[in-house]
């Protein structure tokens, strides 16, 4: 199966990437906490990679939605599939995310949260891509812009197979 893939970003390109987007997240958090929230499933390799090159405290949080109307423009609202554990209220959170690409999800996601009076919100995403996107989404950090192609690894999955690739890549029909 791994031949019919083309290795799009390689695992040493993430992993650099993962160490900027956490010097620039220390940087910037210093003298404060960071409520970490891990949207399942995807964003799970990137949360945990990014996790252990914090440097500032850290709590952890997860999170699993799925949306209405899948890819449809009269697409409502987020479901929640498992709420947070834990209380945000007063809490510096920080989402992170494996993908970002019409920005229903988490335009919705941000939204929900912000009801719950946290101290501020800051979303983190591994990839972009911006040619998709229909609900505006304001994202602090980036690792990688793609261009309009279906990505897997790293998280990110095809049929929920090929998640646990350590690269990201394009399946090749
Ligand atoms: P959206 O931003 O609301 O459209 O949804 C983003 C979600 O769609 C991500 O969290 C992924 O689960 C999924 N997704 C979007 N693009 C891709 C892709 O290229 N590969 C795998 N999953 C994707
Ligand atoms: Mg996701």
């Amino acid at each position: 199966m791994a031949d019919n893939i083309k290795v799009l970003i390689s695992e040493q390109e993430v992993e650099q990437k993962v160490q900027e987007l956490a010097d620039q997240i220390n940087k910037d958090y210093q003298g404060k906490e960071i409520h970490l929230i891990c949207v399942l499933k995807g964003g799970v390799f990137i949360t945990c990679e990014l996790a252990k090159k914090l440097t500032v405290p850290v709590t952890m949080d997860f999170m699993s939605v799925s949306s209405y109307g899948d890819g449809q423009e009269s697409s409502g609202r987020v479901k929640i599939v498992k709420d947070l554990d834990d209380s945000i209220a007063g809490k510096d959170v920080l989402i992170v995310e494996d993908i970002i690409d019409s920005g229903r999800t988490l335009g919705h996601l941000i939204d929900l949260l912000y009801t719950r009076k946290p101290n501020s919100i800051k979303l983190c995403t591994l990839l972009d891509k911006p040619d998709r996107r229909v609900t505006d989404v304001k994202v602090d950090y980036t690792g990688f812009v793609i261009p309009d192609e279906f990505v897997v690894g790293y998280g990110l999955d095809y049929a929920q197979k090929l998640r646990n690739l350590p690269y990201i890549g394009v399946v090749v029909e």
